[in-house]
């Protein structure tokens, strides 16, 4: 959660896309891996095509290369580990789909089909229920901060599905989506065992989804509270109970709700000067980096405004996650927009002086979309345009410019002051009554220790001690991708004051060297850090409390 988090995170991949790699590896062809599995050949290609997406591969042959990387990896990560399950207790989404008791065996098994082949391309649990009803069950494999968008898209394709092939019965379809935790058997190194799972989340849906009226759509409030750190908007605001038919003017928009810039007059100084060169016709292209919730966003709205206010233009795009399809979302039009677009925008002659194009999130989008965009902002600079990329740390490495050549500064957005985190906390609290303001101010602001987004989710939800869905749900996301081990890290949390390797080996009966090897894997991960006499702590006080909140509750 701090400025170092570095390691690349492994492609999670199911116990069947596994089993299908091994056999690929083996050089089976597909007819082969479909006799061996028992599965039919369609079957294995659609599999083939999930992997070379999760890979991020073209073919066959790269898809073998990289999974021989993977596996040996997860080998030597699991010696001389014991690799016992624990349960955990996870955050999770649950979209809930019923169809009418009259609904024919067709329709119910488009459903069905549908639901599956959704939850197994995004790491879900499928449960088929009794009366045309089925759950899909997002965060068990792993949690990331789309999970939402993903259930959302699920619901509509469900019901688009069924819109083709019987409309009657479609516009009878209900659904609805709750938040909440689940509890699962967890791998020492992330991803779900297959066996426990439980939640309080499911049966919520499940009532839930007994007062949606047919044709309708309900989101329980805590589905609600993530929908506002996680940005989910577009034409029609989002509301506790919607129709099926609306649910498509709903994107995922990844904007947060916006507070009074702070804490960051230097890096927005040097915006504002190179905004003043492009009103002049000479064009930069700066880079915007941070980990998540650093306030890149914030930043580049904060210097968007200033080029309307100065008469200019701005294009403002946010990149979206190959799981919703790997497109652009124009934030200025509230409409998705494509890769080809945006370097039309960035290659055209300007409109006037000064011209702003962001890309927000830019180390989402595939490796081809990069070097499109870099190659048509190289152009734009020429053009005299203000060219913003913003995304996650060491995204220079992919904008396909050699060396990085051509980018004309690096921003790198560091935690905030204790003072700024502090006004931000008053900001977001708002003027209202509360009880013990002061002290609550305080706390929060330590909390956070400079990550802005922190301060906002604390002080969102000040009435509670714990740990927010939300906030969770960001912080698992980003632990879930590091895949790093959960032992190490549950040992260390148990100690406030830090722990030393020597102690954690012998708490988990286990050898030092090859603790130290995930030791020093977290350590690269900055998630945990090692002072100078050998003491273990984490980088980030909510990173302990999360890993705390792994245990049962
Ligand atoms: N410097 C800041 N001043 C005020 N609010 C901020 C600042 N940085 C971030 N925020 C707020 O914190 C939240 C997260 O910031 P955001 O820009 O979305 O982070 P990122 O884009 O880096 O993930 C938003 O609600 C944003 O308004
Ligand atoms: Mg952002």
């Amino acid at each position: 959660m701090n400025g170092s988090m570095q390691v690349a995170s492994q492609p999670e991949l199911s116990q069947r896309q596994h089993q299908i790699l091994k056999l690929l590896q083996a050089g089976k062809v597909n007819k082969e891996v479909a006799q061996e599995l028992g599965i039919g050949l369609g079957t294995v290609k659609q599999h083939l095509v999930a992997i070379f997406k999760k890979l991020n591969v073209s073919n066959r042959a790269m898809a073998v290369s990289q999974s021989m990387e993977i596996f040996q990896g997860q080998e030597s990560r699991g010696a001389a580990l014991q690799m016992a399950d624990f349960l955990e207790c996870r955050p999770c989404v649950v979209l809930s789909i019923a169809l009418p008791q009259e609904a024919g065996h067709a329709a119910v098994k488009l459903m069905y089909g549908s639901l599956a082949a959704m939850a197994s391309a995004h790491d879900a649990v499928f449960l088929a229920r009794n009366g045309n009803a089925g759950d899909v069950i997002l965060g068990i494999q792993r949690v990331t901060e789309y999970d939402l968008a993903v259930a959302l898209q699920t619901a509509r394709a469900v019901y688009d599905d069924l819109l083709a092939t019987d409309v009657q019965i479609a516009q009878k379809l209900r659904g609805c989506m709750t938040a909440g935790v689940a509890f699962a058997s967890m791998k020492r190194f992330g991803g779900w065992t297959g066996e426990v799972i439980a939640s309080a989340a499911i049966a919520s849906a499940r009532e839930l989804l007994n007062e949606v009226a047919p044709g309708g759509f309900m989101f329980d409030s805590t589905a609600l509270d993530m929908v506002e750190l996680f940005g989910v908007g577009g034409t029609q605001d989002i509301a506790p109970t919607m129709l099926l038919q609306e649910l498509k003017n709903l994107h995922w928009t990844g904007s947060r709700r916006a507070y009074h810039l702070v804490g960051r007059d230097e890096e927005l100084a040097r915006l504002y000067a190179a905004l003043t060169d492009a009103a002049k016709g000479n064009g930069k292209l700066i880079l915007v980096e941070g980990e998540m919730g650093m306030g890149k966003s914030r930043l580049c709205d904060a210097i968007a405004k200033l080029c309307l206010k100065h008469e200019g233009k701005v294009s403002f795009c946010r990149s979206l996650p190959p799981v919703l399809g790997n497109g652009l979302y124009d934030t200025v039009k509230g409409a998705a927009c494509s890769a080809e677009q945006v370097a039309a925008w960035l290659r055209d002659q300007p409109a006037c002086f000064p011209e702003l194009v962001v890309v927000d999130d830019f180390h989402l989008l595939a490796k081809e979309q990069q070097s499109l965009l870099s190659a048509a902002g190289a152009e734009a600079i020429g053009n005299g345009k203000l060219v913003i990329f913003s995304g996650r740390r060491g995204m220079h490495e992919n904008t396909g410019y050699p060396n990085g050549a051509g980018i004309s500064e690096t921003i790198s957005l560091r935690r905030l002051s204790a003072q700024a985190i502090q006004v931000l906390v008053r900001n977001a609290l708002g003027k209202g009554a509360i009880k013990g303001r002061a002290a609550k101010v305080q706390r929060m602001t330590s909390a956070a220790a400079g990550v802005p987004l922190f301060a906002v989710e604390l002080a969102r939800h000040h009435q509670t001690e714990q740990l927010a869905l939300p906030l969770r749900v960001a912080i698992n996301a980003r632990l879930d991708s590091l895949r790093l081990d959960r032992n190490l890290l549950r040992e260390v949390a148990k100690n406030t004051v830090g722990a030393n390797l020597e102690e954690v080996a012998v708490a988990l009966a286990e050898d030092v060297g090859a603790l130290r090897t995930q030791m020093e894997r977290a350590l690269a991960a900055g998630v945990l850090s090692c002072s100078a006499e050998g003491w273990l702590s984490f980088t980030h006080p909510l990173l302990r409390r999360a890993i705390e909140n792994f245990e049962m509750e």
